[in-house]
């Protein structure tokens, strides 16, 4: 149709794709084989690529989605994996006219299983050098991000390696976020390790609240942790003074719609806020979070909004708008994008 033509076309930027989230059952298996990594016997959807990809049709929840998700990184070992990872996701990305990139990598959890923080990010950085050659056109950022299911002092570790690692110096590095596993992790328990960040002078924090979490954690994380954007943050909705302090603070939410129903936390894309979103004058931009395991492409996820809310030329502009002045690039970049 002439609307996804137009949605094709239009310049996009992305906040909200985790790079692990682009591992497809497909390289998960011959990476597994390349590596000599043995899956889960236990478990028949590991029989096969395809039987893997049934499962990931039937998540029940978050966490259950994490437990693959986690299952997935133990393949990725070399400098070279990420980079063959990074890159593929960026080839992709371009050829959905992506102009902006920010994706989010869980090093914690590499470094737990004995991959260390280099190696991750030397692998990415030659994906993203490569792609600056490939795609001039396309801007690539990272965004290490802590996890909920490993013990606040290890994100705390994490942080401190980081930022020893020269992470205010490294233009590539544009802020810090937190995701995993939401319910029972209030944001207070991660205040101290984002005053760290703070003080240390990294201004571009987010992190993944209100998905499947209560309104209260989207307000705490504002207030404890000292975020400029929310990851998900659907459920700000359920709070009308949340919603008028998002707009007042310029808070913006990076929506995902195709996760949010694969993940049951919406039955079905018309149940996502997106019209009270855009009549109240919240910012958000829309995002494929972890594609290869909840089936829809960037390209998709607008497609599926367009679908389900009708929306006018009018509404486009804002949505561009917002997501290029929500992105953390130079303002010059931001002049480019619009
Ligand atoms: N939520 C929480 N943790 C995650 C997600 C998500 O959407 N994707 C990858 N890790
Ligand atoms: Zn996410």
């Amino acid at each position: 149709s002439t609307l996804h033509s137009f949605l094709q076309a239009l310049p996009k930027c992305e906040h909200h794709v985790h790079i692990e989230g682009t591992l497809t059952p497909e390289m998960l298996f011959s990476l597994a084989a390349k590596n000599g990594i043995e899956l889960p016997s236990d478990d028949p959807a590991f029989a096969s690529p395809s039987s893997l990809r049934l499962r990931y049709q039937k998540f029940t929840s978050l966490d259950d989605f994490l437990r693959y998700f986690f299952i997935g990184f133990e393949v990725l070992l070399t400098t070279s994996d990420f980079e063959v990872l990074t890159y593929e996701h960026l080839k992709n990305a371009y050829s959905q006219t992506v102009r902006h990139t920010e994706v989010f990598f869980d090093p914690q959890v590499h470094i737990a299983r004995g991959v260390s923080y280099q190696t991750m990010l030397s692998g990415m950085n030659t994906a993203r050098e490569r792609a600056a050659r490939d795609f001039p056109q396309m801007s690539v950022a990272f965004i290490p991000c802590l996890v909920r299911h490993l013990p606040a002092s290890s994100a705390h570790d994490l942080a401190s390696e980081i930022l020893s690692h020269g992470h205010l110096e490294d233009a590539t590095l544009v802020g810090f976020g937190i995701s995993s596993t939401e319910a029972g992790r209030h944001p207070s328990l991660y205040s101290s390790v984002y005053a760290t960040l703070r003080q240390a002078g990294v201004e571009n924090l987010t992190a993944h609240y209100g998905e499947e979490g209560p309104s209260e954690y989207v307000a705490a994380a504002i207030s404890d942790l000292g975020v400029k954007r929310i990851d998900h943050g659907r459920r700000a909705i359920e709070d009308p003074s949340l919603v008028r302090r998002l707009v007042d603070a310029k808070v913006m939410l990076t929506v995902c719609p195709i996760s949010n129903v694969v993940l049951r936390g919406v039955q079905e894309i018309k149940d996502l806020p997106i019209r009270q979103f855009l009549d109240s004058g919240v910012r958000f931009s829309i995002n494929s979070d972890d594609p290869a395991y909840f089936g829809g492409s960037l390209l998709d996820n607008y497609c599926t909004i367009q679908e389900a809310f009708d929306l006018s030329m009018p509404d486009w502009k804002v949505i561009v708008r917002n997501s290029v002045e929500g992105s953390w690039c130079s303002d010059d970049r931001k002049m480019d994008l619009m």
